[in-house]
Order: structure tokens, then sequence, then C-alpha cells
């Protein structure tokens, strides 16, 4: 089968104002797919739609939606009602740095909810959609960060090790109805992430290299790691002992982030 028809004829991305998600918008339009773009930053997403509407022959909504809200899904499923989703781009999400215990709790809570929560409740319920029609795809953009306890990162690392237990599993699971699922895990890239999450950013790819990375191993991997020296990190680390591993993330995080 093509692309378009293993995960067309309508994509949805999750985060598509800035960075990654954006990336995954132009990759995806370029395939041919119409898209359901959403974020909370209206203008953003228009100036978006507009360009890819003028650039590529496809259809392109948007649903402006806040994920750290109850009634998140609301706006999202309007404009999903009349068209099929067939792939599912799992992307938004924040990090929060700095010692948990000094944190606002409530941010850390709607970190729960935006990295989390709505990527479980948007997978189940494209999800079943998908499964009636026999094939479909979904990729959760996890984090290099979701293999390690990362202290003064904690919450946030948490939150990528669940999409990472959560997509892996359901890599198995939703193979009976040839959906294919793909966890993304990246290391430091060009975003708005770093600046949001007040930490430094070193060494950040492309977001275009981790998007094609991604496109390239949906429906061959369970996992995508883009670039060699994140693959590196993530294999040396598992091989430090566990105190050992949480030391060096610590050290790390005083380096780069708020400790
Ligand atoms: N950049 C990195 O170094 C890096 C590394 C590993 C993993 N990741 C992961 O990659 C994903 C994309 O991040 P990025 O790097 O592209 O960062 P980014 O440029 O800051 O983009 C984050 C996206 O998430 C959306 N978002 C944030 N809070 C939201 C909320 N409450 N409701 C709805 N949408 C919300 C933002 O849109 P609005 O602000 O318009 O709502 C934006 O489109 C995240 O899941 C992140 O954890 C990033």
């Amino acid at each position: 089968m093509s692309f378009i028809e293993s995960y067309g004829p309508w994509a949805l991305i999750t985060g598509a104002s800035s960075g990654i998600g954006k990336e995954f918008a132009y990759q995806l339009a370029e395939k041919g797919l119409n898209l359901v773009l959403t974020a909370r930053r209206k203008e953003r997403l228009i100036e978006i739609s507009s360009d890819l509407k003028n650039r590529f022959s496809i259809e392109v909504r948007i649903a402006v939606s806040d994920l750290s809200l109850e009634n998140f899904l609301r706006s999202i499923l309007k404009e999903c009602e009349d068209i099929h989703i067939g792939l599912l781009v799992n992307n938004a999400g924040y990090g929060i740095t700095g010692p948990f215990l000094g944190n606002d709790q409530k941010k850390e809570r709607d970190m729960i909810h935006v990295n989390c929560l709505a990527p479980t409740v948007l997978a189940h319920e494209f999800g079943s959609k998908m499964m009636k029609k026999n094939h479909g795809g979904m990729i959760f953009v996890s984090s290099i960060l979701g293999h390690m306890p990362t202290p003064f990162m904690s919450n946030y690392a948490a939150t990528k090790s669940y999409n990472l237990l959560l997509g892996e599993a359901l890599w198995y699971e939703l193979k009976s109805w040839n959906i294919d699922v793909l966890v993304l895990a990246p290391g430091t890239t060009e975003s708005e992430f770093a600046s949001v999450s007040e930490m430094k950013a070193v060494n950040a790819m492309p977001a275009e290299s981790v998007v094609s990375c991604a496109l390239k191993s949906l429906g061959k991997k369970h996992l995508c790691i883009p670039g060699f020296q994140n693959k590196l990190t993530v294999a040396l680390l598992n091989f430090f002992p566990g105190k050992l591993k949480i030391k060096t993330l610590a050290l790390a995080m005083k380096l780069l982030g708020r400790s």
C-alpha cells in the first residue's frame, strides 16, 4: 500500500504551531495527506495552514485546543467528525526544569495532562476508528529522556517514559488491525522547546532530520531514536549501574537547566 493508502486521507497533528509538529505538517503535506493541525496559538496555525495550502494540493483544517483542559477534545472532534484520520501524530508537549518541590504543582499536573492524558485519549478515540478501517498509524513523541530518570526534569522525563511504554506496547497490540505505531524519541532538537522549558539547547538536531527519520521508520520499526549521538547516549547510559546513571543525568541537568 502507498503512504496515503496506509495512513490517509487525513492526519491529525498536535502541537503543529512550531518545532517538530510544524515540520511533521510540512513533510506529511509533501506526501499528500490532508491535515488537521491543532495547538493553542490560532494565528500561528492560520499562517501555517495557508502556507501549506499554497504550496501543496491538500486540504488543511485547524482546531484550536488547549490540551491541559478537561474539554480539550471538543474542538478536535468537531473538526474531525466528517473525515477519517488515518494518522495521529501525538506530538504536543513541553518540559519543566528545576527542583520538583520548588515547582508549581498545577504546572506539573497540567504537563501530565498535555504530555500523557491527551495522547492517551486521542489514541483511544482515533485508534478505535482506525480499527474499523483495519489500517492506520500513530506516532507518540517521547524523548531520549524517556529512557532515563532525570533529576531536575523529573516529571517531564516520567511523562516521556509514559509515552515510550504506551507506544511500544501499542505497537504490538494494534498490529492485529494493521495500525502501525511508532515511538519517536528525539534528543535535543531545534524548536521552541528549550526556551519554553528554560534550558540550554546544545548540539540540537534540525527538526527536519528528526521528522524524516520518524516517517522512514513508521511501519518498519517500533522505536526511532534520530541521530547517532542520541542512540549512543541511550545505549551507554543503559549500561551504567542505576545510581551512576541518575547522578550523571543530575550533573547534565545542572549544566543545562535549572537545578
Ligand atoms: N526539542 C527538543 O529538544 C525535544 C527533545 C525530545 C522530545 N521533544 C518533544 O517533542 C515534542 C514537540 O516539541 P518541540 O520540540 O517541537 O517544542 P515546541 O517548538 O515548543 O512545540 C511544542 C508544541 O506543543 C504545543 N503545546 C504546548 N502546550 C500545549 C497545550 N497546553 N495545548 C496544546 N498544545 C500545546 C505548542 O503549541 P501552542 O504553544 O501553540 O499551544 C507547540 O506547537 C514535545 O512532546 C517534546 O516533549 C522535544
